[in-house]
């Protein structure tokens, strides 16, 4: 049996939802992983420290007794957002970072930003106080093909913005393309790109090709097969640039399963097991840790966990639920379509 025993992984992109949601996704994050980036595109979305530190005290309310989780808050970047509370905030300790949704990109983005120089002053403000901006890096423009959003978002937002403002600490968020694996590669220092296990994963034929699988179907929505391998290749390279963030976004099948379905992948329970898979498979488990403990923690300036987690390769699969009951429906659990042998046993 192969083991092996890595420090405590944190997800630097996670949907927690709120209420009953939050209440059944969290433990399946708090068991395993030590901290998060929690995204705030709740309704209505947290705009400001004050609703950040409220939401934070409902995380830590529905933690199961005995996990030790530290959720990180994000604001919700607005046109009209207040750069003094942001910079406040994150003085404080309340807010981590600060996350750009183009708006119409994805789930509750409509309060997003339309006009990207509008919030330049903000940019400025967080530049010098040190602030992360977390990247949702699609354009939302109806001629740009939503298979394209990523690279043209690079060209048309992200370069200008990062010549604009070198000192502002950026987060590409859930990379999807060689592109995006090839610009936060060779980008200059206080770049980073997150990488989420789903797009490790499937393509867009596991979404297409075999009925349609709206299980599948995910904001920047999964790509051809040549950008998954340039994924992996930079999610297992041992870069320190890349780092875990799982984008684990439950939706009520209800809403998924539905003539304008929601976009979301709900993997918080299966993660690790994947990620060891993948690993695994491109001989890099000795990366495992860089990517999913150390490499994350390096960019936002934080410690490493002390913790650690041992995972086993058990010979039989192990049974994970296909889905988990919520007072409002069941939620589908990511299915790789491969069975998973790397169990978290402690
Ligand atoms: O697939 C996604 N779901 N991508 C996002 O960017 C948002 C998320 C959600 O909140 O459901
Ligand atoms: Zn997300």
């Amino acid at each position: 049996m192969q083991e092996i025993t890595i420090r405590r992984p944190d997800d630097w992109h996670l949907h927690l939802r709120d209420g009953d949601m939050l209440e059944t996704v969290l433990p399946y994050t708090s068991r395993h992983f030590a901290r998060a980036i929690v995204m705030p595109n709740l309704v209505p979305h947290i705009a400001t420290t004050k609703m950040a530190a409220e939401y934070r005290e409902r995380i830590e309310k529905a933690l199961p007794a005995g996990h030790n989780f530290t959720p990180l808050m994000t604001l919700y970047l607005t046109e009209d957002a207040d750069a003094e509370d942001i910079v406040s905030g994150f003085h404080s300790g309340e807010v981590t970072a600060v996350k750009l949704y183009p708006a119409g990109a994805t789930t509750n983005s409509h309060s997003g930003v339309r006009n990207i120089e509008t919030v330049y002053p903000v940019f400025e403000r967080m530049a010098e106080a040190g602030v992360t901006l977390c990247v949702h890096g699609e354009v939302t423009d109806p001629e740009v093909d939503i298979f394209d959003r990523e690279a043209v978002f690079i060209e048309r937002v992200l370069e200008p913005v990062r010549r604009r403002f070198p000192d502002l600490r950026i987060v590409m968020e859930h990379i999807t393309t060689s592109d995006g694996v090839d610009y936060v590669k060779s980008a200059p220092d206080g770049i980073s790109g997150t990488i989420t296990t789903h797009h490790l994963i499937i393509n867009r034929n596991a979404m297409l090709a075999h009925g349609m699988r709206p299980h599948y179907y995910c904001m920047p929505i999964v790509k051809r097969e040549s950008h998954r391998l340039a994924l992996r290749k930079a999610a297992t390279s041992g870069n320190r640039r890349f780092f875990l963030g799982t984008d684990s976004a439950p939706h009520l099948d209800a809403d998924k399963e539905s003539a304008c379905g929601c976009a979301g992948v709900f993997s918080s329970i299966n993660t690790l097991s994947c990620l060891a898979h993948v690993f695994e498979e491109e001989n890099a488990l000795d990366k495992l840790e860089g990517f999913a403990s150390l490499n994350g923690p390096a960019f936002y300036g934080l410690p490493a966990n002390e913790q650690t987690i041992r995972m086993v390769r058990r010979d039989d699969a192990i049974e994970f639920p296909g889905s988990i009951e919520t007072k409002s429906g069941p939620v589908t659990v990511f299915d790789p379509m491969f069975p998973l042998h790397w169990d978290v046993v402690a």
